[in-house]
Formats: C-alpha cells, structure tokens, sequence
C-alpha cells in the first residue's frame, strides 16, 4: 500500500484510543502465567499483539476475543506446553523478549524466532543476565535470534540475582522479572534510567511481591508461593498511539481534538513534556485509574512550537516517539536536539540514520549524531518516502505530508497494522487528507 498526504484542514473532534500495546502484551502472557480465567477489555488487536497471541497458542495457551475483550485461560508460571516447532514471534520485540523470561520460568524448552528484522534486533540483553540465573539458553552467533532454550524441572528453582542493566530497557527487566517467578530467591534489577513500570503495576495487581524504589530505578521480585490471581482489567489507551494524533493537532494550524482515555503512566508521558516545553497547547483532565494505571482525557489545540534540547531521563520516557518529535521539531522555529539516545538505533529501524534520511529526503534540515539527531527549522517540503519495515517511522512521515507544501507519499505503508491499524481511518475521520493507492 502506498499513502498520499497533503496539506491538511484543521484537525477537528475527538477519538478514544485503543488500549496500549505495552500493556496487552504484557495482559495477555501474565494471564497465560496465572491460575483462572482473566477477562481483559480494550485488547488491541495489530500485528505486534497479534505475534503475541499466536506464540502464547504455540505454547497451548487457550485464549478468545470477542468485541474488543480477550479471555484467557491461565496455565500457571510451569504450565506452558513445550511448541512443536520453532515459535514464530515475527517483528515484535516485546513478544520474543517478554516471552522467553515466561518460557525460562516454566523451564519449557522452545526457540523462539522472528523475522529478517528482528533477527537483527541484539538479545544477549536478556540471554546473558538469564544465564548469571541459571538458564540454559543460546543465540545464533551474532547474539540475535534464533534464542534456543534447553528444558529444565520444576523442581530445580533458577537462582536469584542482583544484575545491573547497561542500558535501561523494559523488556529486559520485564523479561528478568517473569523468569524471577521461578527462581528460589528474590531477583533485583536496576537500571540507569527509568524505563516504562507495567509489568511492576501488573504483576502486583496479581499478588506478586514487587518492590520497586522509583527514586534508583531499582525493583525487586520476591518469588510467590501461591499462584498469580487473573487479570479482570480493562486496558489504558496507547500513548504512543496518541503521539501521532498529539503532534498532527499541535502542527496543522486551527486544530483542536480531545483523545480520550489515554494512559499517562510517568513513565510513558515523556512526549507530552518534551512538546508542552516546546509550546504545545495540550490540557490534561485525568479520569478513573484502570487496574493501577493512570489514565486521562487530553485537550490538545494547534500552538506555534520552538525548538528545545532533550536528553537524560526524558528519553527513556519517550523511547518510541522520537520519529513523530522529529516531526514536530521540523515545525518549530529554532533548533530541537535530541542527545543520550543511541539506544533508537535498535529499534524496529536504526531510528536515527532511518528517520534522519527520510527526513531530509522531504526537505527537513535534520543531522545525524552517534546517540541522537539535531533538526534545525523548517516544514517539510514533501516528497517520496520508505518506511523501513518500521510502523512508527511511516505514521510519523504521513503526519509530515499534512504540514508539507508538496505533499508526502509513503511506500510500504501497510506496515502500520502492526501498530495502529485504524490510523487512516482515524485521521480520515478528524479531517485530515489522505490517499490511498
Ligand atoms: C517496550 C519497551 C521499549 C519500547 C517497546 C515496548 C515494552 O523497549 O521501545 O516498543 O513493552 O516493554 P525497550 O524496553 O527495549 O527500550
């Protein structure tokens, strides 16, 4: 599929977001992990969570899905079944790396694999602190997947830990800590910066002693001796989703839209500070909890925006939105700079060289550094882009086509079902121009 974006009338109304990737990943393989039946509202349903459903079938999980719920009947932390064949977790990382910790857990054995792209994603990340616990587990030579898990009894506990992480990752830590289900003493994780806290909230939620010091980064799991309780929750809505929607509002000129049930973990809401720092006019009403995640309708109006330095923290808290801020650095005078930030080369794409590439080939001054990028002022002028095999780097070049003079067009668009499935419809919806071919 190739998509047209032209200059854009005003974004008008309101949208409620799907619920959040992060947090139905993580629903549906706890619930796997649990004794019971969890029911869980506003699942959704895209290409990465998808990988997630099919890899908890290869491991004879039972699930169902009906109008936007998932049920899912619970095997307990050493029930997962051992796959007839090599699981298929396709171009989701949190799938393969979330997945392995649970299989580690059960000491069922199982390769997991993907697609030529995350085969090129790094995994002794989460292979090597999962040996220092005991587990027998390899990857191809270049440290990627294939990841090949030997079996191991449930009679023999993994061993408890104390691992720094290099770099601050969920998935690694989340990872550690489902493999920490099964170990004989308590497993601490600390990590030098304050990555996304879900599996903490949901693992809590279902009895697990997790304490987690916010102000060092640092969680620890203490081994339960009772069996995780179910998940009866309904799903915060993607931020990360929301980013795109934010941005556009803030840069097509008379916009105002409300995106509602949005969830604004600390963790996640990196992105709102980085634009409301820029000028960015958005208003924030918070509503009702949804089991331990905070939530919140956002107001957001069309507001001029200049150019600021992010690093440190804040990049971790906004991991997954640089392409769509680079966006919005190209529409603020001055200069936006993006530092501490290498870590966006392993993404889906190398969201550096990838992004800054795309980006001058429409016209954006944009400069590449080692851990991060610089984009000076300057709407883009549009032309003909390619999306990389990376969802968020083609939603955040079709955002760019609508303050363009030229217009964008995005090949190999279909990748954005592996996220936001409905973003045409969405955008068609709040007035925005597209075109598809
Ligand atoms: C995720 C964590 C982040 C993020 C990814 C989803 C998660 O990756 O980029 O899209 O659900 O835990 P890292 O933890 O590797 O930074």
């Amino acid at each position: 599929m190739t998509l047209t974006t032209t200059l854009s009338p005003p974004l008008r109304g309101s949208y409620t977001l799907p619920g959040d990737k992060s947090l139905a990943h993580r629903a549906a393989l706890f619930a796997a992990l649990a004794t019971g039946k969890s029911v869980i509202e506003s699942f959704p349903l895209s290409g990465v969570t998808q990988a997630m459903l099919d890899a908890l079938t290869a491991f004879g999980v039972e699930w169902s899905y009906n109008a936007g719920t998932l049920y899912v009947l619970g095997r307990g932390i050493y029930g997962l079944q051992r796959p007839s064949e090599p699981v298929n977790c396709r171009n989701s990382g949190t799938t393969i790396r979330l997945l392995i910790g649970a299989a580690a857990a059960a000491g069922v054995p199982c390769t997991l694999d993907g697609s030529e792209g995350l085969r090129r994603r790094p995994m002794s990340r989460v292979t090597e602190p999962l040996q220092t616990m005991g587990v027998a587990i390899t990857t191809a030579a270049n440290g990627c997947a294939p990841l090949v898990l030997a079996a191991r009894a449930a009679t023999t506990p993994l061993k408890g830990a104390t691992i720094q992480l290099p770099v601050a990752s969920a998935q690694v830590k989340s990872c550690l800590l489902l493999a920490a289900l099964a170990a004989a003493e308590p497993v601490t994780i600390t990590e030098p910066g304050p990555s996304r806290d879900h599996t903490e909230r949901m693992l809590t939620a279902m009895s697990v002693t997790v304490r987690h010091d916010t102000t060092i980064n640092r969680v620890t799991l203490t081994p339960p001796l009772e069996p995780l309780k179910p998940l009866h929750s309904k799903l915060a809505g993607d931020i990360s989703t929301a980013a795109f929607l934010i941005v556009a509002a803030t840069i097509i000129p008379g916009s105002d839209i409300t995106l509602c049930g949005v969830g604004v973990n600390h963790t996640r809401t990196g992105i709102i500070e980085a634009l409301t720092a820029m000028g960015a006019d958005i208003t924030i009403t918070p509503q009702p909890d949804r089991s331990g995640e905070p939530v919140a309708d956002l107001h957001i109006r069309h507001a001029p925006l200049k150019g600021i330095t992010v690093s440190g923290d804040l990049v971790v808290r906004m991991i997954d939105e640089f392409p769509i801020f680079a966006i919005a650095a190209a529409a603020a005078t001055g200069q936006t700079i993006v530092r501490d930030a290498a870590e966006l080369r392993h993404k889906e794409s190398d969201r550096i060289s990838r992004l800054c590439n795309e980006l001058k080939s429409i016209g954006v001054t944009a400069t590449e550094h080692p851990d991060g990028f610089s984009i000076a002022t300057g709407a883009p002028f549009g032309g003909v882009v390619d999306t990389h095999g990376d969802h968020r780097l083609a939603m955040s070049l079709a955002v760019a086509g609508w303050i363009s003079q030229r217009g964008v067009t995005v090949k190999n668009a279909d990748i954005m079902t592996e996220s936001f499935p409905d973003f045409t419809k969405v955008a068609l919806k709040l007035g925005a121009t597209v075109k598809i071919d």
